[in-house]
């Protein structure tokens, strides 16, 4: 990733296990790309891994380049060291690379009712988009599921935003986790936006078959559940280094970039962030990834190697 040098300018508790922190350019004459609701940047963390985490402060963006970036992070019980290493690891006056915000997540502008559904720590780019929603005057509700109240980041922000369009569910309060099917047993709005943990966005999935394309979105924590048959093995070009080697069938483009020698920025290694997108300069591609819209797709242009493979005989990327 081209990386922007950044730095943290403050932290601190946003509800119980979560931590909020903005970072602003390291030279404080630098600008900060501007960035809309859903966006996301990479972060560098002090332990080598590169984590993805949604932008929370659209509205300070909207009139043009933000002083900082705003994140929230959730301690993940099974974090694999990036949300451990936010909490306990980087601090005020951490230094960091930080990647320019990219988004994968959009609000598409031709959806004028909107539901916004988040799970946890889901609710970072949801709340983007409430702000966004909001101040484009657009009608839209808003159903906020956590494990318990105390873990709810940004519900006062969102009550002053949403007033009585926002429904919040703590399972510990309910004795149950929230029932998304009977909320969405009619649909009442042209555009469902959804993220939050695995099964709560594969319960709305399987509840919205046969809505019309593109009226639900989602951002996913976790991959999916892969059906996809095992890959065969085809000829990967790097264009810019004039390198080239076959993907063998148990091995991912992305192995097989790194095994070049070739430098790739990744996060998740599982489809799911966007991290390793790259542009295609030609081939068939087998998406496989959890990011890219289905219009995305059908360009046949750009890929996550991670998981994405060719359908044909090679692929050459623009590397
Ligand atoms: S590394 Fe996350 S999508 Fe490839």
């Amino acid at each position: 990733m081209t990386e922007i040098a950044a730095k943290v300018v403050s932290k601190e508790a946003l509800a119980r296990g979560v931590v909020r922190m903005r970072i602003a350019p390291y030279q404080p004459t630098d600008i900060l790309p501007a960035f809309e609701a859903g966006a996301h940047i990479d972060i560098r963390l002090p332990n080598g891994l590169t984590r993805s985490y949604s932008l929370t402060n659209v509205a300070e963006a909207t009139s043009g380049n933000p002083a900082a970036y705003e994140i929230a992070v959730g301690r993940d019980a099974n974090s694999r060291g990036g949300s451990q290493t936010v909490h306990d690891a980087v601090h005020v006056g951490s230094r960091l690379a930080i990647s320019a915000p990219r988004n994968h997540f959009k609000l598409n502008p031709q959806h004028q009712r909107v539901l916004l559904i988040a799970g946890g720590i889901g609710v970072t780019p949801i709340y983007a988009m409430a702000q966004d929603l909001h101040a484009r005057g657009v009608p839209f509700e808003l159903v906020y599921c956590a494990r318990s109240a105390a873990r709810m980041a940004y519900l006062e922000e969102l009550r002053a935003l949403c007033g009585d369009k926002l429904v919040t569910h703590a399972d510990d309060e309910v004795g149950a986790v929230f029932d998304v099917t009977s909320l969405l047993s009619e649909q009442r709005w042209d555009g469902v936006y959804v993220c939050g943990p695995a099964p709560l966005l594969d319960q709305v999935t399987a509840t919205t078959v046969g809505w019309a394309d593109g009226t639900v979105v989602m951002e996913r924590f976790s991959a999916p559940e892969s059906v996809a048959a095992p890959g065969e093995a085809f000829t990967l070009a790097l264009a810019q280094s004039g390198l080239e080697t076959t993907v063998s069938p148990d091995e991912s483009v992305l192995d097989a970039i790194e095994r070049l020698g070739v430098a790739h920025p990744f996060s998740c290694r599982e489809g799911i962030c966007g991290t390793c997108e790259s542009r295609v300069l030609s081939g068939e591609i087998d998406h496989r990834c959890a990011v890219l819209s289905q219009a995305e797709k059908d360009s046949q242009t750009v890929m996550m190697p991670c998981v994405s493979r060719c359908m044909g005989e090679k692929l050459t990327l623009d590397l």
